[in-house]
């Protein structure tokens, strides 16, 4: 089912309203750096082994069977986060002649770096669960993301991009920011969720964080479920709004 654009507008409003006023409840979040969330667990021994950055990365996942992301380098993950949004297209006219056209997106984060340093492998799993959750949990902005039977997992940020602009990641719980440039885009792999709107799977994508950026240098976009366009615009609003969801993680 597609978010009706007064839907979208209006969870766009409240997104915009508490950019500018952090609720207390996202604010007193202690969100978690991977590195002292590590500190945690090496302290507890909740497991009795422990995973490497190196581990880590190599469990997230970064390829689609034939073609693979570059790996961060260098740099350790900081937040692992489930996004959940909307990617916008446009049609000039509704017929099968016109092709949709990306010029947006819009997406909550939520912070499952706690949940990652566990258990890296489940991700895959937490994601796909998350994307099939109903519409109407989507774009929440001022509640955590509730996966039943698995966890509840905070707001740590917002994703937004136009067309023509920089894919932004504003992690506001945390004090980050990304403002970001594509690197490297591989398809989303052919077994890919079709999503709730069942327009299949974003590409995966490799980002680099630039200037003005605070606190991340690298964003990955994997595990992508929906959010493709229609193939055509047979029967489509001028403005199409489809929902997806994404692992987003931070490196610097
Ligand atoms: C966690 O801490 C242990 C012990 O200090 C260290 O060997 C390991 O590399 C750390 N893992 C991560 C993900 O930082
Ligand atoms: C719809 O748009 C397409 C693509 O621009 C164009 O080829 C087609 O003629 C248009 N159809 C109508 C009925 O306007
Ligand atoms: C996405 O579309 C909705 C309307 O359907 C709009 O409110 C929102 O601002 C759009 N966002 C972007 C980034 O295009
Ligand atoms: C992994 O995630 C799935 C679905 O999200 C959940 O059912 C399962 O309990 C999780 N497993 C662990 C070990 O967290
Ligand atoms: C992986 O992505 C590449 C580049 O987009 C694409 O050519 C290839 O078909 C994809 N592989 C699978 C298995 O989806
Ligand atoms: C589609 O969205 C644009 C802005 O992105 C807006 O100017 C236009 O009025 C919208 N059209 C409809 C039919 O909602």
């Amino acid at each position: 089912m597609m978010l009706s654009s007064v839907q979208v507008f209006f969870t766009a409003v409240i997104v915009m309203f508490s950019f500018t006023q952090a609720s207390p409840l996202v604010s007193s979040i202690h969100s978690r750096d991977a590195d002292a969330a590590n500190d945690t667990l090496a302290t507890a021994s909740i497991k009795t082994f422990a995973y490497t950055k190196q581990a880590i990365i190599n469990t997230l996942a970064l390829s689609n069977g034939t073609s693979t992301l570059p790996e961060p380098t260098g740099l350790s993950l900081k937040y692992a986060t489930i996004g959940r949004g909307v990617q916008n297209y446009t049609c000039v006219n509704s017929t099968a002649q016109a092709i949709p056209v990306a010029i947006g997106a819009l997406a909550v984060l939520y912070d499952i770096t706690a949940q990652v340093l566990l258990d890296p492998a489940n991700i895959s799993s937490m994601v796909d669960t998350a994307a099939n959750m109903p519409a109407s949990t989507f774009i929440l902005r001022n509640m955590p993301l509730d996966i039943p039977a698995v966890g509840t997992y905070p707001v740590i940020g917002e994703h937004f991009f136009q067309a023509d602009a920089t894919p932004t990641f504003d992690l506001f719980v945390v004090g980050k920011r990304a403002f970001c440039k594509l690197t490297t885009k591989i398809n989303a792999p052919e077994t890919s969720s079709m999503g709730i709107d069942g327009t299949g799977s974003v590409a995966w994508l490799s980002l680099a964080a630039e200037a003005p950026s605070v606190g991340i240098a690298q964003v990955y976009r994997v595990l992508t479920a929906g959010g493709n366009a229609p193939p055509t615009c047979a029967g489509q609003a001028a403005n199409i709004s489809i929902l997806y969801s994404a692992a987003y993680h931070f490196y610097a």
